[in-house]
């Protein structure tokens, strides 16, 4: 889900966009009208990840996948880097790192079915020749979540896949060396992702790679070096304003925190539902769970879709029920959903 407001302010500004006289979608990437939309949600996904000076925001394409290989691509130039192999997304991160590089597995949940996260207390370092610590902040299909920030050595970056919690809890954006998002599920429409870089890694870049896969040439270009998803771009854009209204992160915090409780309390309240990960990793924003009967789960979703709850059913990866609750997501729907989960409960269990 998006904001209403910003789907409003769309259909508005894809007609005619301001006093531009022109829709969004229609004037040119290089025009006044446009850099003050880029420009706009440059700055604000800057403050509100609380970065530093020397961190640039890129919007780039080809999605967060885009960025499994790019990074290692850029960065890692045939040396060591550290992963935590946390879920589907995190294991394709981990495959692509391995063309460009050595990469040491420090974390790996995969047996257990990705059910869980390293314990903060328990998290093993990287060594201290590691390029980089990759990590996935929030499991989307497994519906994990980290509730702290792993550790690295000094001189080892800290890079993570925040695509599906991007912004929806206060981050110290200045403790890393490179976040990527996908812009879908919290920030925008898909088709454009936000990249944030150390000015001083983009030194350290492989400066062979074509233009379109370097670093250093999208930010020397600002992002433009050919025609960026403009329509994504104005929809961060809206959504980042939207935000900052809110409050910012810290207010959408707190709306995360309360919404994912009453489900994860419905889920706890009796035997009828089962979490499918361990409690200090539960995910805010992916809350997957399951009958235990994988044709009720399937009945479940099916007759939710009937009540118009779309979106219920697990990734087709894992099967289940998994409630996605992203930063736009109304408390109606929360209880519309939890009414549901009772009188299912009721009529089944
Ligand atoms: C955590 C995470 N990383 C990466 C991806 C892949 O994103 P994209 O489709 O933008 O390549 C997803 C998609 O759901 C995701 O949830």
């Amino acid at each position: 889900v998006l904001p209403e407001s910003v789907l409003q302010h769309a259909r508005q500004d894809l007609w005619t966009h301001g006093d531009h006289g022109i829709g969004i979608v229609e004037c040119s990437h290089r025009s006044a009208q446009f850099e003050e939309v880029i420009a706009g949600a440059r700055a604000r996904i800057h403050r509100l990840l609380g970065c530093a000076e020397d961190q640039e925001v890129l919007f780039l394409h080809g999605g967060a996948r885009t960025q499994f290989f790019m990074m290692p691509m850029n960065l890692l130039r045939g040396g060591r880097a550290a992963y935590h192999n946390t879920g589907t997304w995190a294991r394709g991160a981990i495959q692509d790192a391995r063309r460009y590089g050595q990469v040491d597995v420090i974390y790996d949940s995969e047996k257990h079915g990705f059910n869980s996260v390293p314990r903060q207390e328990y998290a093993l370092p990287c060594r201290a020749s590691s390029v980089y610590l990759h990590y996935t902040s929030n499991n989307t299909v497994a519906g994990t979540e980290y509730h702290y920030r792993p550790q690295v050595p000094a001189g080892t970056w800290l890079a993570c896949d925040m695509s599906s919690n991007f912004l929806s809890r206060p981050v110290d954006g200045s403790a890393y060396g490179f976040i990527y998002a996908g812009a879908q599920k919290n920030v925008g429409a898909s088709g454009s992702t936000v990249v944030i870089v150390r000015k001083s890694l983009l030194e350290q870049c492989d400066d062979t790679m074509p233009a379109m896969l370097s670093y250093p040439a999208q930010a020397l270009k600002g992002s433009m070096l050919n025609t960026p998803c403009t329509f994504s771009i104005y929809t961060i854009a809206r959504v980042t304003e939207w935000l900052e209204e809110l409050g910012g992160v810290a207010a959408i915090e707190q709306k995360n925190v309360a919404q994912a409780t009453r489900i994860y309390d419905e889920i706890d309240r009796t035997d009828f539902w089962r979490g499918k990960v361990e409690e200090h990793c539960r995910s805010r924003m992916n809350i997957t769970f399951t009958t235990g009967n994988p044709e009720l789960d399937t009945t479940f979703w099916q007759s939710a879709a009937k009540e118009g709850m779309s979106g219920l059913k697990g990734h087709r990866s894992v099967g289940g029920i998994r409630a996605s609750v992203y930063n736009a997501q109304t408390d109606q729907a929360i209880d519309a959903l939890l009414d549901y989960m009772r009188h299912f409960q009721a009529t089944y269990g």
